[in-house]
């Protein structure tokens, strides 16, 4: 559990503070990150990325989880921020999360959106989809502005826990497909184009990844166009984004591995390729999402039924499930949880925790050896921070649950629970 979670006296403490205690002060089901930990993810990418390596720029991908208040946290530490909707954007802008630092993506941006971005001074927007680079000329041509972009090239690698996550394939939705006949006149058409600052390319590969090489495989495809753009055009790329994409570990037997072992390989194949060219090497961006609020998050939840089916499964019920985190059920992810309220007691019974959605594959873990589960005591689910509030759904009306933030001693609640009468506000009778 680390430093940041550990039991004491049988029972879980997140910082300073029992589980227990936040359990009944904010109720359940209840999402609660350590402060301590997110601001600790982000000084391990400024030692290993940001201040290692001049030029870097490092944006949190904002899809993993963007409560206003992470925009804010996120501002304080001064990184970039990646945003991948106008929901987003609109959330960091009223945040005052500095547009000039925010990168818009997405494979089907629409003009609104491309507008307000534009219209907010965004910093970068990367472009995916084919007739994307005319359209983006346009309304920055109506706001007077020459925009800084990028291209999202699909760089034909694959990597990702799960084929859903995996984002590079070369029929992946997301990109611009490396043909010839395609990516270069688009390239000609920003380089030329008064009103578009052309900046370089960006990929992502794919999302909870423990390797380096399809990173340092992607970087190589990347810097062959560099290359081949610097020769048809006499154009210097001076931006490369390589996406996001590191693993954090949800389950024994999975490793974290540090940002420097993703990184460094990738940093020196990219000078090392500047030099033998005789070329600038592009700063280079990183767009980690998990990485930082993964690990970082819990969710809390109190135990109803406990039933036996005789000779079969035990299901321990918990009052939230696939409405509050659908990872599971989409990608057959995997957790670990313990009874907060019994951490000294023996995990001896293998036992299926199931949320009360009702559907059958609501399940949170499957097969997972627990202490006595009984009505009443709280279950803690560890690394639930990435993709676990920001999917969350109303499915069966279940209202979204609240999110805490915890340092030390102190807690801050960041999203109020979702009221039956906020859930229902937009529905016209
Ligand atoms: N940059 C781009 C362009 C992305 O598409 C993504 C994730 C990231 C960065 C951040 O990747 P990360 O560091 O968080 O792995 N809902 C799925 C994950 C989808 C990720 C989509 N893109 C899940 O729950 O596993």
């Amino acid at each position: 559990m680390g430093e940041i979670f550990t039991s004491k006296n049988g029972e879980l403490y997140i910082e300073n503070i029992k589980a227990t205690e936040l359990a009944e002060r904010f109720g359940t089901p209840l999402h609660v990150f350590s402060e301590t930990l997110i601001r600790e993810h982000i000084r391990e990418i400024r030692q290993d990325f940001l201040d290692k390596y001049p030029g870097s720029f490092a944006a949190y991908a904002g899809k993993a989880f963007l409560p206003k208040a992470m925009c804010r946290l996120l501002n304080e530490e001064g990184l970039h921020l990646d945003v991948v909707s106008g929901g987003e954007l609109y959330t960091a802008v009223s945040a005052e999360f500095p547009a000039e630092r925010i990168t818009y993506h997405g494979n089907n941006k629409t003009r609104e959106e491309l507008d307000a971005a534009i219209n907010s001074g965004i910093g970068r927007i990367v472009i995916d989809g084919l007739d994307e680079l005319g359209i983006t000329e346009k309304i920055a041509a109506n706001h007077g502005r020459k925009q800084p972009v990028l291209f999202r090239i699909t760089p034909e690698v694959s990597g990702g826990a799960h084929d859903h996550i995996q984002t590079g394939k070369r029929d992946s939705k997301f990109g611009i497909p490396l043909d010839e006949d395609i990516l270069y006149p688009l390239i000609e058409q920003a380089i030329k184009s008064p009103h578009m600052d052309f900046r370089g390319l960006h990929f992502h590969i794919g999302s909870q990844l423990h390797e380096n090489k399809p990173y340092i495989e992607a970087t190589a495809r990347a810097l062959e166009i560099i290359q081949e753009t610097h020769s048809r055009f006499d154009y210097i790329i001076s931006e490369l984004i390589i996406g996001g994409g590191f693993g954090i570990r949800y389950t024994e037997g999975e490793e974290r591995m540090p940002y420097s072992f993703y990184l460094d390989p990738v940093m020196s194949q990219i000078n090392e390729f500047g030099n033998n060219h005789g070329l600038k090497p592009p700063a280079v961006g990183i767009e980690p999402g998990r990485s930082i609020v993964g690990d970082a998050g819990v969710t809390l939840y109190t135990v109803g039924s406990v039933k036996q089916i005789p000779g079969s499964t035990k299901y321990v019920s918990i009052d939230g499930g696939m409405s509050d985190n659908i990872r599971p059920a989409l990608y057959g992810a995997k957790y670990e949880a313990v009874i907060a309220n019994k951490t000294d007691a023996p995990a001896f019974e293998k036992v299926t925790i199931c949320g009360k959605l009702c559907e059958t594959g609501d399940r949170i873990i499957d097969d997972f050896k627990l202490a006595d589960a009984e009505r009443g005591d709280i279950l803690c689910v560890f690394a639930t921070g990435a993709y676990g509030y920001s999917m969350a759904n109303n499915y069966n009306k279940t209202p979204k649950p609240a999110v805490i933030l915890v340092a030390g001693e102190n807690t801050k609640e960041i999203v109020r629970r979702q009221s039956l009468e906020a859930m229902t506000a937009d529905e016209i009778l």
